[in-house]
């Protein structure tokens, strides 16, 4: 049985004083929920702030992304140990730094390996693009994304990963995928390629989010589903009753 994951991506949203009042607003619906792992991924400069808030709550911390290298002349970048100093998940390979900002397969893994070097869970996006959807592509592309982001690891490191399925043409758009369709995607093209790489016990074990217009009307359809382990949530994580209903959607 895999524990629900449920993490509010804010995206490039929220100053240190916002992301504490957000916070603030989570904290005690977001503590009494019980048998769903929940996470807050705020930007870089509400880390601290927002660890702060969350410690000993039981409530997780990620951000956004990382550098793979350990330190040096990485004007911007961040590196794995600093994250680690506030957070336990780093959001890797996300759709929108794929597409504005150079993020490829090979980086998301190089990526993914440094995340885990230095403790911390990789929550690792993948998805098609609505092109990619419509020209009967997703199998491929996604299957592609998650050998990729993989490549290397051992078989008990692939168990402790996050996957989250986010359909590039799903993302704050309104158009969710069906449940039934975002499960079978998991189902056959992220556990899959992952149980002919590391077996059938570390695709089973591997816990999968489904992202991408979730809502409080919708969430509980999504995870409900057999393969779908809670969901990755963007514009609805920024309103705290939202956010708060959907993580409730995730008890079951
Ligand atoms: P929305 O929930 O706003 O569609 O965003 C999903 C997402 O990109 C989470 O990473």
């Amino acid at each position: 049985m895999r524990t629900p994951i449920v993490a509010g991506n804010w995206k490039m949203n929220n100053t240190a004083a916002e992301a504490r009042r957000l916070t603030y607003e989570l904290l005690t619906d977001l503590q009494a929920v019980q048998g769903v792992e929940r996470v807050l991924c705020p930007p870089f400069t509400c880390l601290q702030a927002v660890s702060e808030l969350l410690h000993d709550t039981g409530i997780g911390l990620g951000a956004q992304n990382l550098h793979w290298e350990p330190k040096g002349a990485y004007t911007g970048e961040v590196a794995a140990a600093m994250v680690a100093e506030f957070c336990q998940y780093v959001i890797i390979g996300h759709s929108e730094r794929r597409a504005y900002f150079g993020e490829t397969d090979e980086t998301v893994n190089k990526k993914v390996h440094a995340a885990l070097n230095a403790g911390l869970t990789p929550i690792i996006c993948v998805g098609e693009t609505l092109e990619e959807n419509q020209a009967g592509q997703t199998a491929e592309v996604v299957s592609r994304q998650v050998n990729a982001a993989l490549h290397g690891l051992e078989a008990g490191a692939v168990s402790r990963l996050i996957i989250a399925y986010e359909p590039v043409w799903a993302i704050g758009t309104g158009l969710a995928a069906t449940p039934e369709i975002a499960n079978q995607v998991i189902a056959d093209h992220v556990r899959g390629p992952i149980a002919a790489a590391f077996g059938d016990q570390a695709a089973q074990a591997v816990r999968v989010q489904y992202g991408g217009s979730v809502k409080p009307a919708n969430a509980r359809a999504f995870f409900s589903q057999p393969d779908i382990d809670g969901g990755l949530i963007g514009g609805a994580s920024l309103k705290a009753a939202d956010f708060i209903a959907i993580v409730r959607a995730a008890t079951g």
